[in-house]
């Protein structure tokens, strides 16, 4: 698989920098993926997983960071988009040294790259990393960091959620409306609250039993059934996808009866094409990486010194872009998906550009 131009992903090409990095003592194999700094610098978190391949490790970091450069442009962060992964298994793998190694490259970087947290790494993570290097957020509480990142990423899903229930229903809430939410983790628990103190009423479902008990518990009033395939064929209004990525596939699109589709899962849709076939059935479907975002605003705010009311107010926004989103695809009639992605590319080009005016 090629860098400069993939043939098996053309539009996973075109990155501006992938550094292969090795520590061999400590096992470290990483690779940091910067697809674009035109906003700033790069931010993405890193992913530790044990790919099969080298080759395949190499497509997850290109596919990851050319999403992270689409997030944060919409996210409206002075921010462009990176992500690293580290090839090995984390329950194994992970040491202090490791970390710190990994850190020492971040540092490397002299700051076009700014890492967080992804699947495999955690907030005690990034407090090793920030041993090495100041290029990291994500980090604990008690070092300065944003902590849970749930907390900001199920507002900044409520904010889309309002928007989308705006543009098909007229009124930017969700009381009456009925919202089946898949997966109670960090996310879906925060979004619960959100439904329930804006008058919805909700159905969920988890294949954790502890999940099930914490919803029977805290809100008994939310209804509980059995998997992702009967809360999708239930009677709801709005799909919120929480849980794990590819929730929208062929079949979904078949069963589904809600109109609207706003979650925090990242990567929903199983293959390209699924937002079409999404509109053709006149569902709206706020795309994923545009709604989720309240979690990367948060982890950014670190790098000012974080704020949590300013990150707040920043992913309350999220209910604008989303407006402005399924304005856009109406006006130029295009899934929403897709008018995201030419709205990231056009903020990218036109505030990128500004640094063609030199200063000194
Ligand atoms: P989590 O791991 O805390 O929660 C996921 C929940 O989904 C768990 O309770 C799990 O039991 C449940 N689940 C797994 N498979 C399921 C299935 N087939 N049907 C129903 N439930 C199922 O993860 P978290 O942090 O809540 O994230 C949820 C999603 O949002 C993930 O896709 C994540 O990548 C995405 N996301 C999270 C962000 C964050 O700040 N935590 C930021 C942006 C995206």
């Amino acid at each position: 698989m090629g860098v400069f131009a993939s043939t098996e992903d053309p539009d996973s090409s075109g990155h501006e920098q992938v550094v292969f990095c090795q520590d061999k003592q400590s096992g470290l194999k990483a690779i940091i993926g910067i697809y674009s700094t035109a906003l700033g610098p790069a931010l993405g978190g890193t992913r530790f997983y044990p790919y099969a391949s080298e080759a395949d490790a190499l497509r997850d970091v290109l596919e990851l960071s050319r999403g992270m450069a689409y997030k944060n442009a919409l996210a409206g962060l002075d921010l462009g988009g990176g992500k690293a992964v580290i090839w090995g298994d984390p329950e194994r793998d992970k040491t202090e040294t490791l970390l710190r190694a990994y850190g020492r490259f971040v540092d490397s970087l002299g700051g076009r790259y700014y890492t967080a947290c992804d699947v495999g790494t955690y907030v005690t993570d990034m407090d090793h990393v920030a041993r090495e290097t100041r290029y990291v957020t994500g980090r604990s509480v008690e070092h300065g960091g944003a902590g849970d990142s749930s907390v900001l990423t199920a507002w900044g899903v409520f904010q889309g959620m309002r928007a989308a229930a705006e543009h098909v229903w007229g009124t930017p809430t969700l009381r009456g409306r009925r919202v089946g939410v898949a997966g109670l983790g960090k996310v879906g628990k925060h979004l619960v609250g959100h439904l329930l103190d804006d008058g919805a009423a909700v159905v969920a479902t988890d294949v954790d039993p502890r999940a099930l008990d914490w919803a029977r518990t805290t809100h008994p009033q939310v209804d509980l059934v059995a998997d992702a395939t009967a809360l999708i064929t239930s009677d709801i209004d709005v799909y919120a996808p929480c849980a794990l990525g590819g929730a929208l596939a062929d079949d979904t699109v078949t069963l589904l009866r809600a109109k609207v589709i706003a979650g925090a899962a990242n990567n929903q849709l199983a293959h390209p094409g699924i937002e079409k076939q999404l509109a053709d059935r006149g569902i709206l479907y706020a795309p994923d990486y545009v709604v989720n975002a309240g979690g990367v605003i948060q982890v950014a705010d670190e790098i000012d010194g974080f704020n949590f009311q300013r990150a707040k107010l920043r992913a309350t926004r999220i209910y604008d872009t989303t407006r402005e989103i399924l304005r856009l695809a109406d006006a130029e009639g295009v899934p929403p998906a897709v008018a995201a992605d030419r709205l990231a590319e056009r903020r990218m080009a036109d505030v990128g550009r500004l640094r063609a005016i030199y200063l000194r």
